[in-house]
């Protein structure tokens, strides 16, 4: 097995707060895999760590075996780690092209100095951006819309918008966080088909998901947290039996 990515022992303290214990995960290369666990498990807190938003308190994060613990998130996605958030960071007020367009910025030459006197740089790399930026559009299906504003969309099209432009710096792995929170079936069956297809594609996917039918249906693995510690990960049909998971997702219930 290729890991593509992989922690050891990460931790993510916020003062008393332990949100991520001494977390193990090793991701396969080319694999869609699932994190779950009830709310404030620390999911969205480890993709945080994962991606450079928070430093971690302790432990390590390699992708493709290289340490890449701590590093500032421009950084992390310049490498090849791509995410989107679990709430909709889309620029409004500009078209879905734009949009995509600025995912470019950690790509091309231009600095803000070229793009306020449109120098030749920037109207080489605004050409670039175009061309790639229709591409993406099309591939998560979002080509006719390409002139709308985003905030025009419906909410299923934002979330594939978001994915697109999270695509813009060609990733090996895309970290998607809830990204059928608050859908309806099929908005959140397009989103679904739309992340098998990139799969298909080559990418590696992680995925938070609190929907389990998405989650069981899409993930060739499982990694489950509780109270921030993983407690128990496999293939979905392990996972789905686990004791100590029926437990985690009860106990919360109650
Ligand atoms: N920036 C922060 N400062 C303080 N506490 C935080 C911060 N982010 C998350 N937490 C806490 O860490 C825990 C895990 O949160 P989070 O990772 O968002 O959980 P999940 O995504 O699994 O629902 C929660 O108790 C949450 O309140
Ligand atoms: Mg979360």
């Amino acid at each position: 097995m290729e890991a593509i990515l992989r922690t050891e022992n990460i931790c993510k303290y916020f003062g008393g707060l332990k949100a991520v214990q001494e977390v193990n995960i090793e991701v396969e290369k080319g694999i869609i895999l699932g994190i779950i666990g009830p709310n404030g498990a620390g999911k969205t807190t480890l993709f945080n760590v994962l991606t450079g938003t928070y430093n971690s308190t302790k432990g390590k994060v390699y992708f493709k075996d290289r340490n890449i613990t701590n590093l500032k998130p421009e950084k992390v996605t310049g490498l090849g780690i791509a995410r989107t958030f679990q709430n909709i960071k889309l620029f409004k007020n500009m078209s879905v092209l734009d949009n995509v367009k600025i995912g470019f910025h950690t790509q091309t030459k231009t600095r803000m100095i070229d793009a306020i006197f449109r120098t030749a740089t920037y109207k080489n790399d605004d050409r670039i951006c175009e061309e790639v930026g229709m591409e993406l559009i099309e591939r998560v299906g979002l080509k006719d819309l390409k002139d709308e504003f985003a905030s025009n969309l419906a909410y299923g099209n934002q979330r594939k918008l978001e994915i697109a432009r999270a695509l813009a710096v060609n990733p090996d792995i895309l970290l998607v966080d809830e990204p059928t929170a608050g859908m309806n079936h099929t908005e959140t069956l397009e989103v679904v088909k739309l992340l098998e297809k990139l799969n298909s594609e080559g990418l590696t996917v992680i995925i938070i998901e609190h929907d389990m039918s998405v989650i069981m249906n899409l993930c060739h693995n499982i990694v489950v947290l509780n109270h921030g510690q993983k407690i128990s990960e496999g293939p979905p049909e392990m996972v789905r039996h686990d004791e100590k998971v029926i437990e985690a997702y009860l106990g919360r219930e109650e």
